[in-house]
């Protein structure tokens, strides 16, 4: 299916705001735009999308940061809020699955916002948001990333959608539609991966 829909569309990656068919597609994107030196993912689970990017983009440095900690459901209703002993799992399945990538893959367990202080302004090439979905949660994390991305750098993130389904409840789409719009950034959302689309901007 996804074969059939890149051969089908030619990406573009040098207009000003290139859509893309898969969220695998990004690392093409930040190589052809030179954006090669230091990215963050934000909500990292197993380390699956950590991987995706390291094996693909040519970039200097990927921070993958979770805090990999269980919490009530009241709280945090979603398929990745899970028990601490499968968090605790999933944490040492990361620092596995990373560890061939060497100096290019540094783990922090902690907080995205925890993260956000430690870094400083306009450094970072990139960074893929994919930890709570809700509305709130998002708009949170959009204020705290947006200013560590450099001009010309992309955010970006997963799971492109609202409502509530068995994976958990999502304002993932209204949060970012809301945030970009109040800043004038044009929003681009993956097509060949719905639903679970992934949604970037360029930061001017
Ligand atoms: C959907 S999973 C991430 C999947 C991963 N990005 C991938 O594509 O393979 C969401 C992750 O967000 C993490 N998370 C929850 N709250 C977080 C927070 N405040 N900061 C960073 N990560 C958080 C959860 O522990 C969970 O592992």
């Amino acid at each position: 299916m996804r074969q059939v829909a890149m051969s089908a569309i030619r990406v573009t990656y040098s207009t000003p705001h290139p859509v893309l068919p898969h969220r695998s597609d990004l690392p093409l994107l930040l190589n052809r735009r030179g954006l090669v030196g230091c990215g963050a993912e934000v909500g990292v689970k197993r380390g699956e999308y950590s991987e995706v990017l390291l094996e693909s983009w040519n970039g200097r440095h990927l921070i993958s940061i979770d805090p990999w900690l269980s919490a009530p459901e009241t709280d945090y209703l979603d398929v990745a809020n899970v028990a601490q002993e499968t968090h605790d799992r999933y944490y040492e399945e990361t620092l596995n699955r990373l560890a061939r990538f060497g100096e290019r893959s540094t783990v922090w367990r902690m907080t995205g916002s925890e993260a956000a202080d430690r870094i400083p302004a306009h450094c970072l090439d990139f960074v893929y948001l994919d930890a709570r979905h809700d509305y709130v949660s998002v708009t949170q994390d959009l204020d705290a990333w947006i200013e560590k991305v450099r001009p010309g750098g992309i955010l970006a993130g997963h799971d492109y959608l609202d409502g509530t389904f068995a994976e958990g409840r999502f304002g993932v789409k209204s949060a970012v539609d809301d945030f970009c719009a109040a800043r004038g950034l044009p929003v681009r959302a993956t097509f060949a991966d719905p639903p679970w689309r992934s949604w970037h901007v360029v930061i001017p």
